[in-house]
């Protein structure tokens, strides 16, 4: 059976929390989905320092991965940044992703985040079907989670 891997990497919950909900749906439909968090040593890193892991989820081992991470200063945070460039190939793999955020404003780092995990995931020789911005302070959360959910799952 085809094998799903959320890996996600969340500092304060958010992005764990829409990994959780996609996972109870996912497993209700009779999928085989696990959710990998991305643990960094600090969750705190400054710029400068080359970020360590306590937990490096293995990508080889999914045939679909959704990856999800929270904006930081206006791009994807540096912990999923670090974590993607040392990933092994992606190629053959069906890819998602989603990021969380705080402002609903268009100019908060959303599309910067997703187009770093679009060209990261590239890089690794795969394409990302689709991506999501969540943003978490926005009257429209509940419905941005909702469609992102669905939409994977009725793309699986
Ligand atoms: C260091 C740091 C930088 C952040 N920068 C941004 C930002 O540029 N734009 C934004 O909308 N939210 C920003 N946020 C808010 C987070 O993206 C938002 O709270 C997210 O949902 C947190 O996800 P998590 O709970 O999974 O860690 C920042 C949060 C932190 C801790």
């Amino acid at each position: 059976m085809m094998k799903i891997g959320i890996i996600v990497f969340s500092k304060t919950n958010n992005t764990f929390s829409v990994a959780e909900r996609l996972r109870d749906v996912l497993v209700k439909r009779g999928l085989d989905v696990v959710i990998d968090r991305v643990i960094p040593v600090s969750d705190d890193p400054g710029p400068k320092d080359s970020i360590e892991f306590r937990n490096l989820p293995d990508v080889s081992v999914y045939d679909v991965i959704i990856f999800g991470s929270p904006v930081w200063a206006f791009s994807l945070s540096g912990v999923m940044k670090a974590y993607l460039t040392q990933v092994s190939s992606l190629s053959g793999k069906k890819v998602f992703s989603f990021v969380t955020k705080q402002m609903a404003s268009k100019f908060t780092g959303g599309n910067k985040a997703i187009r770093q995990i679009r060209s990261a995931v590239e890089a690794k020789n795969a394409k990302v079907d689709n991506s999501y911005i969540i943003s978490w302070k926005s009257k429209n959360r509940e419905k941005e989670i909702a469609d992102c959910i669905d939409q994977i799952a009725k793309s699986l």
